[in-house]
């Protein structure tokens, strides 16, 4: 069918004939709302790179989950600051550390909300990188031990799903394993997959206090160049046990969901991370771009191109556009 016989304008005449035509419809189902958890009482200190986001001690956490609750958020992803941190990450996997209180705290006064916690050690080692350190470079197999005692702890705490994110070979096989020795066995593993060496990474590291003092993560984090290998890391996950497989970061990698959705039969999530959330509101700020539009054309892109899930630090204002 070619023009004059078809005319693709027809359909675009009105707003009626768009909706009936639409192929994409975002939902507030498909978000993950990050938050932020620091010790202390009364604390919520703006992230200065990401406007809007808070390092929240727990009193102010519960209220900020509770609102993500009553907006009908499904979801929200924790994130830890440490009083201490140490070479080893003990805090990371000690009953009373922060995620372990604050998963606790939330389940308490605000149950009726999935709870997830990132599995990583960067938040909690000294010197920031995602594991523990072995002549120079994270060494990966006494890493994938810790990080299995780690989400067993966030599984004692009442964590509803874990989600690791180290990128360390084999690690979504150990924590299956390690969960089921607990009897965790129902619980699902979220796997930061296919997690890319990014960048946009920047404004995060500001708000978790996780910048690596020394080095970068190209060891464990993949190359942005690398498209197959990306496949590759997804199969493993799957084979080890992965009950959702995730890309990050989203925007710039839009092709790689597509190429997730098409090739596995399992939900697939994307993180909209901080540098992509930071961008959006500097031009919005700058009075460059309408902050809203370029939000909900971002989260459309994102589950057009295949997501089912969306990890985004805009869920709350989404969620409120999406009501409208
Ligand atoms: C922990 C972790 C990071 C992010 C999520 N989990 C930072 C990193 O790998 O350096 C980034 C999230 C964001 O930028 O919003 N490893």
């Amino acid at each position: 069918m070619y023009f004059p016989a078809y005319r693709p304008r027809r359909l675009r005449k009105n707003d009626n004939f768009r909706r009936m035509i639409r192929e994409t419809k975002l939902s507030v189902d498909d978000l993950v709302y990050p938050l932020f958890v620091v010790s202390g009482k009364g604390v919520k200190k703006p992230i200065n790179s990401m406007p809007g986001q808070f390092q929240m001690s727990m009193d102010h956490l519960v209220k900020e989950v509770q609102r993500a609750k009553d907006l009908g958020i499904p979801a929200v992803l924790l994130f830890g600051i440490p009083e201490k941190k140490d070479e080893t990450a003990s805090g990371a996997f000690i009953k009373d550390g922060i995620i372990q209180q604050a998963v606790r705290r939330i389940k308490d006064r605000a149950p009726d909300i999935a709870v997830i916690t990132d599995v990583c050690l960067c938040e909690y080692t000294s010197h920031g990188h995602c594991g523990m350190i072995e002549k120079g470079d994270v060494d990966n197999d006494t890493t994938i031990e810790v990080l299995g005692e780690t989400a067993v702890s966030h599984a004692k705490a009442g964590a509803d799903m874990v989600a690791p994110s180290a990128m360390m070979d084999g690690q979504v096989g150990a924590i299956r394993e390690a969960l089921d020795d607990a009897g965790y066995e129902s619980l699902p593993i979220m796997a930061y997959s296919a997690k890319y060496a990014s960048c946009f990474y920047g404004p995060f590291r500001e708000a978790a206090e996780s910048a690596p003092k020394f080095g970068d993560r190209k060891t464990y984090q993949m190359d942005p160049a690398n498209g197959d290998e990306a496949i590759r890391e997804m199969i493993l996950d799957v084979e080890e046990g992965a009950d959702i497989i995730m890309v990050k970061p989203a925007l710039p990698y839009l092709d790689i969901i597509r190429r997730a959705r098409e090739e596995f039969d399992l939900p697939i999530a994307a993180y909209n991370v901080s540098g992509e959330f930071a961008m959006i509101k500097a031009a919005a700020n700058m009075g460059w771009l309408d902050g809203e539009k370029a939000m909900m054309e971002s989260l459309l892109s994102i589950k057009r191109a295949g997501a089912d899930i969306m990890i985004t630090y805009f869920a709350p204002e989404a969620a409120e556009m999406l009501q409208k």
